[in-house]
């Protein structure tokens, strides 16, 4: 067990959900069998289903059994620590059922009164769980520390994020919160930071006068699941870009930090959310692509298009694909175009970045010289890649694109922490550095609203068969620059031949 993390109480809201059992459960577990989890801790379910201690562990533990080959003592010891209650989270009086039994579960003698309260729920009771909690005082930070974690959708637009940033506040302060944004808990998105500014050599180029473009893929090869309620009153927008892939351009974009802690950090990363250069209805009408799947059968089978999933409605015109181009508007990067994607069933699950850096000023091996690039995977097979040019060999001086590598699995340390179990994991160490901020939150939301307000026009959305590469308006938002997405494979350093 970890000395370094102080004792903590952890209540789960929505316990009995989906997300607790997928990604919390198997997180925590994961941490515990590292030796990440406090001395001491517990850790409280908390649903309106109707179940007592030992019906919860046998569902957890029959869960995380399922998911991979696990040691049965040791998925013992951690169901051990796991307790149940049952509780009608919408109805503030019930939440003195809950004080008494963190009375009892996690004496002060125990814990010191440290509580992570973490919201697994539909988003709806965001704005009551925080009131319940604190008209029985289980928010005051006097006695221990109480954190309130809040998972996404964190608001629906510009004014329900606000709103509900307003009535969080009245019960817990902005130190007490932390907003997940799970793909900052992903190893290879903070090595965005480390590799920029730990290494002098890039940073000098890292601007508009040796940058041409970026590109930003956040690429899903499955569709929407079984998540089509939800998914249908989000679209690809709220779901993906508003959160996930703006905060890995400010990671990409930003200031060197004066310093590695959360606040500078998150300043830095504020402040170009904040220098996006607004949207107006002419930029997107010519420079945002919005795409829906239809039906296709990809290497023999036969899939749905994103009408007929299941709590999806048949006449939908949820996008499942945004591409943009976007600009910031500072020094740095004055002019040189941001090129975001994301979608659903398109050929492979990829998350990366490329920065195409300027061709050379006076092409002397003609204008066929691959300028350079350099490639940063997210997921998976996350890795670094840098293309240059190199004399092709025999008669002559033709250049041609050869790459030097690095990928992660080669490191020794290979055991990285999922982004989950990171997060978590700073969550109980009281380090908010890779939870994204009020300022943050209320930037993006800001940012993407003209284009909440474009998807209401019938003409803005095109259909793209499952596998392909998104909508065909999609390729001419590069080509019209004299550009072409990068179409990468699931293995990095593979260009030439691809899974598909
Ligand atoms: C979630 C979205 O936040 O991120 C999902 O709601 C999406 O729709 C998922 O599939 C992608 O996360 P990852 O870690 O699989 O890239």
């Amino acid at each position: 067990m970890n000395s370094n993390l102080e004792n903590t109480c952890i209540v789960i809201f929505g316990a009995s959900g989906d997300l607790t059992q997928r990604k919390l459960m198997p997180a925590f577990y994961h941490l515990f069998a590292n030796g990440l989890m406090p001395v001491g801790f517990r850790i409280l379910g908390v649903s309106r289903s109707t179940l007592d201690d030992l019906a919860f562990r046998a569902r957890i533990f029959a869960a995380l059994n399922s998911e991979g080959k696990r040691e049965p003592a040791e998925l013992d010891a951690f169901c051990d620590h796991l307790r149940y209650q049952s509780l009608n989270t919408a109805d503030v009086a019930e939440y003195a059922k809950l004080k008494a039994r963190l009375e009892v579960l996690c004496p002060h003698s125990a814990t010191g009164g440290n509580t992570l309260y973490y919201l697994a729920t539909p988003p709806k009771l965001y704005e009551v769980i925080p009131g319940g909690l604190a008209a029985q005082g289980l928010n005051e930070d006097s006695q221990g520390w109480k954190r309130l974690v809040v998972e996404k959708p964190f608001g629906y637009s510009l004014a329900s994020a606000e709103s509900l940033d307003g009535e969080i506040h009245r019960h817990f302060q902005e130190h007490q919160l932390y907003r997940i944004d799970h793909y900052l808990g992903k190893e290879t998105v903070q090595n965005l930071l480390v590799f920029r500014f730990s290494n002098g050599m890039f940073e000098p180029l890292w601007n508009r006068n040796f940058v041409d473009y970026v590109e930003i893929t956040g690429a899903e090869l499955l569709g929407v699941e079984n998540r089509g309620g939800y998914y249908d009153g989000a679209g690809a927008v709220r779901d993906m870009l508003q959160n996930h892939l703006l905060q890995v351009l400010a990671m990409v974009a930003m200031e060197p930090p004066a310093a590695i802690n959360a606040d500078a950090i998150r300043d830095e990363a504020a402040k170009v959310l904040q220098s996006l250069q607004p949207l107006s209805e002419a930029h997107l009408q010519h420079n945002l692509v919005l795409g829906q799947y239809t039906p296709s059968t990809v290497r023999g089978q036969a899939l749905r298009g994103y009408r007929e999933e299941s709590g999806v409605a048949d006449d939908s015109r949820t996008e499942t694909y945004v591409g943009l181009k976007l600009f910031i508007d500072n020094w740095r990067w004055q002019g040189t175009p941001f090129y975001v994607r994301t979608g659903k069933r398109l050929p492979t699950r990829v998350t990366e970045v490329v920065i195409h850096f300027k061709k050379t000023p006076h092409p002397v091996f003609g204008n066929a010289a691959p300028a350079n690039k350099l490639i940063i995977r997210i997921q998976p097979d996350e890795g670094i890649v840098m293309s240059f040019g190199l004399k092709r060999p025999g008669a002559g001086f033709d250049a041609r694109e050869v790459t030097m590598d690095f990928r992660y699995e080669e490191l020794e340390e290979t055991n990285m922490l999922t982004a989950y179990e990171r997060l978590l994991y700073d969550g109980m160490k009281g380090d908010a550095t890779l939870f994204a901020r009020s300022d943050a939150v209320r930037a993006c939301w800001k940012y993407v609203e003209p284009i909440l307000e474009y998807k209401r026009n019938p003409q803005a959305l095109f259909g793209y068969a499952c596998g392909t590469w998104g909508p065909r308006e999609a390729d001419e938002l590069l080509q019209k620059d004299g550009r072409q997405w990068r179409f990468p494979c699931k293995n990095l350093t593979n260009t030439e031949y691809c899974e598909l």
